[in-house]
């Protein structure tokens, strides 16, 4: 079953000679539970792409469709709402909250949508990624690797159907990259989430099932 099907989709920044085509007519999907990886140089097209796929931009044209709702027919509220139960976010900078512990900050998004943390779920989950014994510390007291495995562990969280990461470990060496990167496939192996991965080193992209290649916006 497809998770993603993209159509035809294209993104226009600007206007007339300034006008940036950051995606010039991207057709793709992919099937659940696949891991993919997105390279390309910087300034390909990635992120745009990323953003799209997880509502946070609409196209300039073409189709989008994220688990079976197509983006256009929702609205504004509706589209932040199917984003927060469906769509988990991995960013290079992990913006946790200094004041919440380690478990608080991972509960966050359940708070939001007045839903009960899942005991067993939370403690697989970070068991996983490394973070067993760590609930109760503050972040400050963790190392960015592992900071960064709680902001995954918050995005997984709600048992999103598709996890997007842009470049989560863009900051580290190639081990902690590999380390990190590895058990993120782990986590989404075992719960059967599409995982799909910005990333800029080779050594990473090859632990996805497949990886998509882009430059100028186009897919290559
Ligand atoms: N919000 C924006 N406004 C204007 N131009 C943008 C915006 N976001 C991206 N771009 C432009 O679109 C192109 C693709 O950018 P991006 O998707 O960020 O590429 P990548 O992630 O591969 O580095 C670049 O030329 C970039 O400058
Ligand atoms: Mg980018």
């Amino acid at each position: 079953m497809d998770i993603v099907t993209i159509q035809n989709v294209k993104k226009y920044f600007g206007e007339g000679a300034r006008q940036v085509k950051a995606l010039d007519g991207i057709t793709l999907s992919m099937e659940k539970g696949e891991f993919t990886a997105i390279v390309g140089a910087s300034g390909s097209g990635k992120t745009t792409l990323l953003n799209i796929i997880g509502g946070l931009y609409a196209p300039t044209e073409g189709s989008v469709t994220v688990d079976g709702t197509d983006f256009s027919r929702l609205n504004d509220d509706e589209l932040t709402i199917f984003r927060r139960r469906n769509i988990g976010f991995v960013f290079q900078g992990y913006h946790l909250v200094p004041e919440l512990t380690v478990e608080e900050n991972i509960l966050f998004p359940l708070a939001l949508d007045n839903l009960r943390p899942d005991r067993a779920y939370l403690l697989a989950l970070t068991g996983m990624l490394g973070l067993t014994g760590r609930l109760k510390d503050y972040p400050y007291m963790l190392s960015g690797g592992a900071q960064q495995c709680v902001a995954i562990a918050r995005a997984f969280i709600t048992r999103p159907s598709i996890i997007l990461a842009d470049e989560p470990t863009g900051s580290f060496d190639i081990r902690t990259s590999q380390n990190i990167s590895g058990m993120m496939k782990t986590v989404t192996e075992s719960f059967r989430q599409t995982l799909i991965l910005i990333t800029h080193n080779p050594e990473l992209a090859q632990l996805a099932d497949r990886v998509i290649q882009m430059k100028d916006g186009r897919i290559i």
